[in-house]
């Protein structure tokens, strides 16, 4: 069993609302932070409360799906303690877990189907950071935060 946050926006909320479903199948267990119907939204209010969350660590991993995956992404990365990856594939995915040690996957319902972003999504949230020669490149990534 394992936990994590999930949100959308109006052009997310249907692929958000199956991924809720298969992962819980697989015993990832969600906190839908919404929104709950497709009445138009802005993404950056819903990639806050996620964020909000996951730069704290509780849950320590955060999907986010708006219509391409990049507003949220644009938005959640301005937040300290996040690392935000827009991934299409799950190769993608895996690396970004293993190397870049991303805590919120973003995805783009707009651009990518439900069983491939369901692959993508288990792969994110079932693969660990490799540390190693990657923390201090992690390490200088998060110093960079705030410096401009
Ligand atoms: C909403 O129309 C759309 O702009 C949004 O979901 C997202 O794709 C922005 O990056």
């Amino acid at each position: 069993m394992s936990s994590y946050a999930i949100a959308a926006d109006h052009a997310g909320v249907a692929l958000k609302a199956e991924l809720i479903s298969e992962l819980a199948k697989l015993g990832h267990e969600a906190t839908d932070l919404g929104p709950a119907s497709t009445a138009s939204v802005d993404y950056p209010d819903f990639a806050a409360k996620l964020t909000e969350l996951v730069s704290k660590g509780t849950p320590a991993l955060g999907i986010l799906v708006c219509g391409t995956g990049i507003g949220m992404s644009m938005a959640a990365n301005k937040v300290n303690g996040i690392r935000a990856a827009v991934c299409r594939t799950e190769f993608e995915a895996r690396l970004t877990r293993q190397h870049n040690d991303a805590n919120v996957l973003c995805l783009g319902q707009r651009v990518t189907g439900g069983g491939v972003a369901l692959e993508i999504a288990k792969v994110f949230l079932s693969t660990g950071f490799e540390g190693g020669r990657h923390q201090a490149r992690v390490d200088k990534v998060m110093a960079l935060e705030g410096s401009r």
